[in-house]
């Protein structure tokens, strides 16, 4: 908790609770990290177990990203997705994010190394109907 506070007070970002909208209880959790570049964030979010399949995730994205690039204005957001991360790729096709590409061996984890498939969505950018279709289970 205490890392997830200092994002703000240090300028790296905000982390955010996804609160369940009838208890307030927090069901997950999801990060907004200034990259270097400027006008770019990048995003990063868990839903707990038990509530996941039920479209949190997907609305959670959809608000953060539409806060950042209409109210904050960031021009750019985008998240790094491991190639097997189903689930996640889902999310964001379905919250009008583009699929880009894929970086080889983007990112590090304790004891690997794994690629990562890029996501965006940017400022007046286009709409949802119009971005590549989400990947197939
Ligand atoms: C990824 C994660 C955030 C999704 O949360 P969620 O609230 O369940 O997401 P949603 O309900 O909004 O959407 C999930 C989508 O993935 C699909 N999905 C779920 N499990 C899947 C699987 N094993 N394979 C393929 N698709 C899957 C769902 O059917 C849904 O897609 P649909 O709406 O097209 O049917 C959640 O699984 C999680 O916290 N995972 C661990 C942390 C993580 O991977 N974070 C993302 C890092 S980039």
């Amino acid at each position: 908790m205490r890392r997830q506070w200092s994002r703000a007070d240090s300028g790296a970002g905000v982390s955010l609770a996804i609160a369940d909208q009838v208890t307030g209880q927090a069901i997950g959790s999801i990060v907004l990290m200034l990259r270097p570049q400027p006008g770019v964030v990048g995003f990063g979010y868990w839903v707990i177990p038990s509530m996941r399949g039920r479209g949190i995730a997907t609305r959670a994205v959809m608000l953060a990203s539409a806060w950042a690039l209409d109210v904050a204005g960031i021009e750019r957001v985008e998240a790094w997705v491991e190639p097997d991360n189903r689930a996640s790729q889902r999310v964001l096709a379905a919250a009008g994010f583009a699929q880009e590409g894929v970086l080889r061996s983007f990112l590090a984890f304790p004891g690997r190394r794994a690629d990562a498939v890029v996501f965006s969505r940017i400022r007046n950018g286009p709409g949802v109907s119009s971005l590549a279709r989400p990947p197939s289970r």
